[in-house]
């Protein structure tokens, strides 16, 4: 399914200007970052990637301290309306988001979750009703409430940049991963957004949702439908996760595919592990998991 809200399609002259890495990285890595791996100081540059002139994508990485979740920022800003989406924005962190768009001068367009989140509630309802227009993006396995319903393999574009949706089932059954497209003009290195199906080093749990190991396990290591999911994509793709606890912002492929400390085991190692993980009950899943189901909040007013 493609989204209806697609700008009309620009020559794309874009390809040699666009990159979140390429451009930037010589100038904001310092001479000793220089020297790291590869894979890590692409990752520094492409977290420092902002709007320079003649860059198509604009990304920010933003934090909610007390979830520990990351949402996402991303724009076209070679398009005149410079269109944008926001993956996993937090009901309290709305005020602090919608700020910044209004000051980079962005249309947001999605706002979109990765998954129904049991630690925070989504600002997706909040969002639509501060900004009308906006609308809201899940999967349709979410079963949650949503302005546009995705399925794997399902596109949305926001001007010339378009995310193609992955289905990472098995933290919760209908966690999706958005990673952006595999085509010219589009960000190289790609940039994939887990949500909690992969975390830096870790995963997410298994234990409610719907939640699977066997099929999380599947949704990480396996190639379905000739599309690649997480661990097939390209080793240099940079994996931005929905939460992280100690600090980290990004990862690589190549660096979870060696250093994860529970995907790199074989399935049945990994099924022992995410079985004896004695996790106390998530505090807020019980206000979180209704209210998500219904875009963070139950009867948006016309305007708040
Ligand atoms: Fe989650």
């Amino acid at each position: 399914m493609i989204l209806p809200l697609r700008l009309i399609p620009r020559v794309a002259a874009a390809a040699a200007r666009l990159t979140p890495a390429a451009s930037c990285a010589p100038t904001l890595l310092p001479p000793r970052r220089a020297r790291l791996l590869p894979a890590l100081a692409m990752a520094a540059a492409a977290y420092s990637a902002g709007s320079g002139v003649g860059r198509r994508l604009l990304f920010r990485q933003l934090f909610e301290a007390e979830s520990s979740t990351y949402t996402y920022l991303l724009a076209d800003v070679a398009d005149p309306d410079k269109p944008a989406v926001l993956i996993d924005p937090v009901d309290r962190t709305v005020d602090r988001d919608l700020n910044l768009i209004k000051e980079l001068g962005l249309k947001l367009v999605y706002a979109m979750n990765t998954h129904v989140h049991a630690d925070h509630i989504t600002g997706t309802g909040l969002l639509k009703a501060k900004l009308p227009g906006v609308k809201s993006v899940i999967s349709k396995a979410s079963g949650a409430k949503a302005d546009h319903f995705v399925d794997h393999g399902d596109k949305i574009h926001f001007g010339n940049l378009f995310l193609e949706v992955r289905a990472t089932p098995g933290h919760t059954a209908g966690c999706v991963t958005y990673v952006t497209g595999d085509a010219d003009g589009q960000p190289s290195p790609r940039m994939a957004f887990t949500g909690d199906a992969l975390l830096i080093r870790a995963c997410g749990r298994t234990d409610f949702q719907g939640g699977s190991p066997d099929q999380l396990y599947e949704s990480v290591h396996s190639q379905a439908s000739m599309q690649n999911l997480i661990f097939t994509l390209p080793k240099d793709t940079l994996l931005y996760p929905a939460h992280d606890y100690k600090g980290f912002t990004v990862s690589t492929v190549e660096e979870e595919v060696a250093y994860n400390a529970r995907l790199t085991k074989d399935k049945e190692t990994f099924k022992g592990i995410m079985d004896n993980l004695n996790l106390r009950y998530p505090k807020m899943i019980d206000v979180a998991v209704p209210a998500n189901l219904v875009c963070g909040i139950q009867d948006p007013p016309p305007k708040i």
